[in-house]
């Protein structure tokens, strides 16, 4: 079976890609089936998908280099120097490394060990001081109040068993006027049949939670938990199954 692709395409790929555009690769590795229903044990078999596949996914290529690198160039339009900053399902640090030089500090989190074990050790390789690599999933990590100039979720809302509650809480972490930066591939307009082979996946453990929304669904969730969208990209549009759409949202100031 094809799997990984990084920012659209299959499994790990769908599951996401680093920076979300990754072509397709080899097998992902799957083990037992998922027939748990329990939140908890459902993110800890997610875990498990992600920790069994780190070591393959960072050595994916992006695929479409050219997109990455503008992504994180209007991200670093967003961002100064004396800004503090979460990134969410980090995976192997790459873009929290990349954004390092130009913020204060960054807090990055990923659901699995390993990923952040990767990520760790390139930090270190690379002298890099101003991250903190942590594990943990989005969902137990304690924030007191608005500790957040800028969130960044990239190829990760659709890996949630609960985007809408992620995105409430990304809202309560950011201070007045800051940024949730999210990479994103919406599967509902060109892959829904994914609703069903998605579970089907899963049950192998082929695969970790894929949920399918379409943009609109996407820009709807961000709006209701009061985020004004202030920037949307998606390149590859209509040409990629896995364009994911890249968005800026903002909070807004109510100071200023
Ligand atoms: C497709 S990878 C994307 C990694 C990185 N953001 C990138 O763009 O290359 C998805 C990552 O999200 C992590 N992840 C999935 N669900 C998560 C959760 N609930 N909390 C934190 N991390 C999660 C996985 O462990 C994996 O490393």
């Amino acid at each position: 079976m094809k799997t990984i692709v990084r920012e659209g395409g299959g499994p790990a790929e769908i599951a996401g890609p680093k920076g979300a555009e990754r072509p397709t690769s080899g097998p992902l590795k799957g083990r037992g089936s998922d027939r748990s229903t329990h939140p908890v044990e459902k993110m800890s078999r997610s875990a498990r998908f992600w920790d069994r596949n780190a070591e393959r996914y960072s050595k994916s290529p992006i695929a479409d280099e050219a997109a990455y690198q503008r992504k994180l160039q209007i991200t670093r339009e967003y961002v100064r120097p004396d800004m503090a900053v979460l990134e969410f399902g980090c995976g192997t640090g790459s873009t929290a490394i990349l954004h390092a030089p130009y913020v204060k500090h960054i807090r990055a989190i990923d659901m699995s060990s390993k990923m952040i074990e990767i990520a760790q050790r390139k930090a270190d390789a690379q002298k890099v001081e101003n991250v903190t690599f942590e594990r943990s999933a989005i969902e137990e990590l304690g924030v007191a109040g608005q500790a957040f100039d800028a969130v960044l979720g990239l190829n990760v809302l659709h890996l949630l068993e609960d985007k809408e509650e992620a995105i409430a809480k990304t809202y309560r972490m950011l201070k007045p006027g800051g940024v949730f930066v999210t990479s994103t591939v919406c599967l509902g307009e060109t892959m829904k049949f994914f609703k069903v082979i998605g579970p089907i996946g899963k049950f192998f453990g082929l695969m970790p939670t894929v949920r399918v929304f379409t943009t609109k669904d996407l820009e709807k969730s961000l709006t209701d938990a009061g985020f004004d969208i202030d920037y949307q990209w998606q390149p590859g549009k209509g040409k990629s199954l896995f364009s994911s759409v890249f968005i800026v949202a903002k909070k807004a100031d109510e100071t200023a």
